[in-house]
C-alpha cells in the first residue's frame, strides 16, 4: 500500500475509535437526532436544553415534549396578547375583524394543543408510547387548524401565526420520532 494511503486509514481507525471511546449524550443527541427528518432543528433543540445532557432516548423524549408543551404555553399566551390589544408591535388596539377571528380559534387550538401535550408527557412518563402518538397527532393537527384558518380567512396577516404554528409543529415532529426510535427498541 502507499504510504499516504496507510496515513489516511490509520488516521481514519484512530477517529473511529476515539469517537467509540466517549459515548456522552451529545453522541447519543446526534445518533437520535440522525432519524429525525429536520436534523439540524432537532439537535440545536435538544442542545439548547440543560435537561438533555446525560439523557438516555426517552430521556430526549421527554425534552422534546417538555419544549413542545412550552411552546405551545407560549403561543396560547402570544395570541393572548395579540387579542388583548398592544402587545408585541400590534400598531394600535383594534384588530381587523377576520383576524380577530382568526387568533381567537387558534386561542381555543392551543389551549387543547398544550393540554393534549401535557397528556402525551404523561403517557410518556408512564412508558405508553402507543398512547402517547395520538395525543402529539392532535395536537399537530391544532397547529394546523389555527394555519389554515388565517390562510383561508386572512390570507394578508397569514404571517402573523405561520412562525409559531411551524416552530411548534417541528418540536412536536420531532418528539414522535423520537418516541418511534423507543417503540421500535
Ligand atoms: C416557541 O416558538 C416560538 C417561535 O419560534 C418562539 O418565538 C418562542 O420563543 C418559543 N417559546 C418557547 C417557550 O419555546
Amino acid at each position: 500500500m502507499h504510504r499516504p494511503m496507510i496515513t489516511m486509514l490509520s488516521i481514519l481507525i484512530i477517529l473511529a475509535l476515539s469517537v467509540n471511546a466517549q459515548p456522552s449524550s451529545s453522541d447519543l443527541i446526534s445518533q437520535v437526532c440522525a432519524h429525525v427528518p429536520r436534523k439540524g432543528f432537532c439537535e440545536s433543540t435538544l442542545r439548547s436544553d440543560p435537561r438533555s445532557e446525560g439523557a438516555d432516548t426517552a430521556g430526549l423524549a421527554a425534552v422534546a415534549l417538555a419544549l413542545a408543551a412550552s411552546n405551545a404555553t407560549d403561543n396560547a399566551a402570544f395570541i393572548g396578547r395579540m387579542l388583548g390589544g398592544g402587545g408585541d408591535g400590534w400598531a394600535g388596539g383594534s384588530l381587523d375583524p377576520a383576524v380577530e377571528q382568526c387568533l381567537s380559534d387558534c386561542a381555543d387550538q392551543y389551549v387543547d394543543a398544550v393540554e393534549q401535550v401535557e397528556a402525551s408527557i404523561a403517557a410518556a412518563s408512564a412508558r405508553d408510547y402507543g398512547g402517547l402518538r395520538p395525543w402529539v397527532k392532535a395536537a399537530i393537527a391544532d397547529a394546523e387548524s389555527c394555519e389554515e384558518g388565517f390562510r383561508m380567512e386572512a390570507g394578508g396577516h397569514q404571517m402573523l401565526m405561520s412562525r409559531r404554528n411551524k416552530v411548534f409543529k417541528l418540536l412536536c415532529d420531532t418528539a414522535l420520532r423520537i418516541v418511534e426510535l423507543l417503540v421500535l427498541a
